[in-house]
């Protein structure tokens, strides 16, 4: 129960990470808010807030809905993988980033004024293992996942005196919705799936759990002198 009194808000929690994410931050004993444009995928236990993350009226209706907040996890995001780098419009140059970086920052600074009064807090941002190694095809997005980790590291610091502690976990391929649909946007989607898997040295891709045991540990107070940091959970990828 490391999350037994906390009230956590999650971004993204009707599929992949994020409701992974938040069914983990509950059996922690956490109360979670998890917000999501789909209803569906949000688990049973969980306070629905349904609308895009980018808009205040989301933000707003989540914050109220919440009696306190000790924890935040941005994981709501969208990638377009499969587009070479001179044919990205700018229109969905833009919405990568408002949804991926933009809607990170709203949140952060949406649940402050909570931790700050509370003493404290812990947020989550997700970043990936390509914001250090590049990738191929889908240049938005990976230059989004960059400025999640410099967003990260420049909030640690200037959150630090009021005990506001923000990291960022960085994934390998995960097995999620969002990677699926990425994999089957690849000329040779099979052979997409091969060279990613086997791009890991553990040979496999990740678990929606595995990252939300990441989460999970960020959020509670184990990390306690965790921040700035980006924690990797990527089977081994920037190892190979
Ligand atoms: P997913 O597509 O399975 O789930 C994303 C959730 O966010 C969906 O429920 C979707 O409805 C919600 N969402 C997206 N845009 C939204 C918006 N504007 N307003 C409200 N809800 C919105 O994706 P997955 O794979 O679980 O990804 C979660 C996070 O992890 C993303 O930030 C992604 O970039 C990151 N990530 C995923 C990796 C993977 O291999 N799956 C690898 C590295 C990072």
């Amino acid at each position: 129960m490391r999350l037994e009194g906390k009230t956590i808000l999650i971004t993204g929690a009707g599929s992949g990470i994020g409701q992974a994410s938040a069914v983990k931050a509950l059996t922690e004993g956490a109360r979670v808010i998890g917000i999501d444009q789909n209803r569906d995928g949000i688990p049973e236990g969980v306070d629905p807030i349904l609308g895009d993350v980018t808009d205040d009226d989301t933000v707003a209706r989540a914050v109220a809905a919440a009696d306190r907040i000790d924890g935040l996890a941005t994981i709501a995001g969208i990638s377009a993988s499969g587009v070479a780098i001179d044919e990205i419009g700018s229109d969905q140059w833009d919405r990568i980033f408002e949804v991926n970086v933009k809607a990170t920052w709203r949140w952060m600074i949406a649940a402050l004024p909570a931790m700050r009064a509370q003493g404290g807090g812990s947020v989550v941002t997700v970043a990936s293992q390509l914001a250090f190694g590049g990738g191929r095809l889908n240049a938005a997005y990976i230059a989004s996942k960059g400025a999640i980790v410099s967003l990260t590291k420049t909030a640690a610091f200037e959150l630090a005196p009021d005990g506001v502690r923000v990291n960022a976990v960085a994934p390998g391929a995960i097995d999620t919705p969002m990677m699926n649909r990425s994999m089957s946007r690849a000329k040779d989607p099979e052979a997409a799936r091969e060279y990613s898997r086997n791009r890991h040295a553990l040979k496999r891709f990740g678990r929606a759990e595995e990252i939300a045991n990441g989460v999970v540990y960020l959020l509670s107070d184990e990390a306690s002198f965790n921040t700035g940091s980006v924690i990797t959970i990527d089977g081994g990828w920037r190892a190979a």
